[in-house]
């Protein structure tokens, strides 16, 4: 448990914040919300869903609200005083990431991020490598459902093969009702790639401007084989490569899915239980494949935005009591998979994932 530890959730107040912030307070950590909207911090500290039994705000330390902003770094560095670690939960992690990561840096304290955008992830390994491993700081991005849960899957599916061919992660979600972040995050990352899109091949992210592919996937029972939108890339071409040798890996995206995504008029995600999370269901099923041998590992759950709250808590749990993989760099920049002991992450991640 967390034992008091405040943590700091930049963009608690977004959709994913909030599931970030209850998430801590569930684990027994004390959140520190953070943000540029002090106005919006404000609200969420006393946000009736929010209270707990001692009224008020009820959770410890929501009224300890932090207004932040990326272009001011003192504003970071009192945002991030007398703390264990830092979550970034606001996008687009192309404007937050580095300053959020520099002040990290400063505060010689742990940063994760839950960064869908893979240019802002390859930028993370490529900028702070070296810098965070001379500050003795562990920086963990994409440490969400995209690029974090499909790393682990992939990691736990190679078990003890060093290398692999292929690596194919395919999302099987009932649908997908993105959240405004999710938008932005979706325009920035297109924009930085002139329009393109981008596929990991031959050991490399290649750029390329025709239409992906459609084709079917064999999800396992009892979602059976669905249409999905091949190199439907995502943060998994970034992570897992980071740590494991394949040259190939592929994501894939269900039909419907993409289509929500891409049509401008789907609605934003809304709560279908207490906990706030949506209707919507996950299915990532990654195989791996190696000379004639193929091995899988699959997932199973419900909301990928609510989902990403027990992912980076856990995680920042392990880093902070140091129950990282044998073996792992502790500093630098690592993905989930490389630092974690991945079936054992997975493990205590049920019940939220089955
Ligand atoms: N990898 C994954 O699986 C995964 C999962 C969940 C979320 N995400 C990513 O996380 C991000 C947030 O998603 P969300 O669902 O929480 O979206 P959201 O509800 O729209 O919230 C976005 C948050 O980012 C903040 N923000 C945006 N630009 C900012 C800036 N320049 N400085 C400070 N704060 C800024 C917003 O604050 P204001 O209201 O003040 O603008 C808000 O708190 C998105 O990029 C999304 O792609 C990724």
């Amino acid at each position: 448990m967390g034992s008091g530890l405040k943590i700091v959730v930049f963009g608690a107040y977004g959709h994913t914040g909030r599931f970030v912030v209850a998430q801590l307070v569930e684990r027994g950590f004390v959140p520190v919300p953070s943000g540029r909207d002090a106005e919006k911090l404000k609200a969420l500290a006393f946000a009736s869903e929010l209270s707990g039994p001692s009224g008020s705000s009820g959770w410890p330390g929501l009224d300890d609200y932090r207004p932040a902003s990326v272009d001011d770094p003192a504003s970071l560095d009192r945002a991030l005083a007398g703390t264990a670690a830092v979550i970034n939960c606001a996008g687009p992690f192309a404007t937050t990431a580095a300053p959020l990561i520099e002040a990290a840096l400063r505060a010689g304290i742990p940063y994760v991020d839950v960064a869908a955008e893979i240019e802002a992830n390859v930028d993370t390994f490529t900028h702070f490598a070296d810098r965070a491993r001379t500050a003795g700081v562990l920086i963990v991005p994409a440490m969400a459902f995209y690029g974090g849960l499909g790393d682990l899957l992939t990691t736990a599916a190679m078990g003890d093969w060093t290398t692999a061919d292929e690596a194919h992660v395919a999302y099987g979600l009932s649908g997908w009702h993105p959240t405004p972040g999710t938008r932005t995050a979706g325009v920035v990352s297109r924009e930085r790639r002139g329009g393109g899109r981008v596929v990991y091949t031959n050991g490399r992210l290649e750029l390329r401007h025709d239409t992906s592919p459609t084709q079917e996937w064999p999800f396992p029972a009892p979602m059976g084989t669905r249409a999905v939108i091949g190199e439907f890339t995502m943060a998994d071409v970034v992570t897992i490569p980071s740590h494991l040798s394949i040259p190939e890996v592929r994501t894939y995206m269900s039909l419907e899915a993409a289509r929500d995504l891409s049509a401008p008029d789907t609605p934003a995600p809304t709560p279908a239980d207490e906990s706030g999370r949506s209707a919507q269901t996950f299915l990532v099923d990654v195989v791996v494949r190696k000379g004639g041998s193929e091995r899988r590992a699959v997932a199973r759950g419900q909301d990928i935005y609510a989902i990403t709250a027990p992912l980076v808590v856990e995680a920042v749990d392990r880093i902070l009591t140091g129950r990282t993989r044998a073996g792992a760099e502790t500093v630098g920049v690592a993905s989930a998979g490389a630092i974690f002991d991945a079936a054992e992450f997975l493990r205590a991640l049920s019940p939220h994932i089955q």
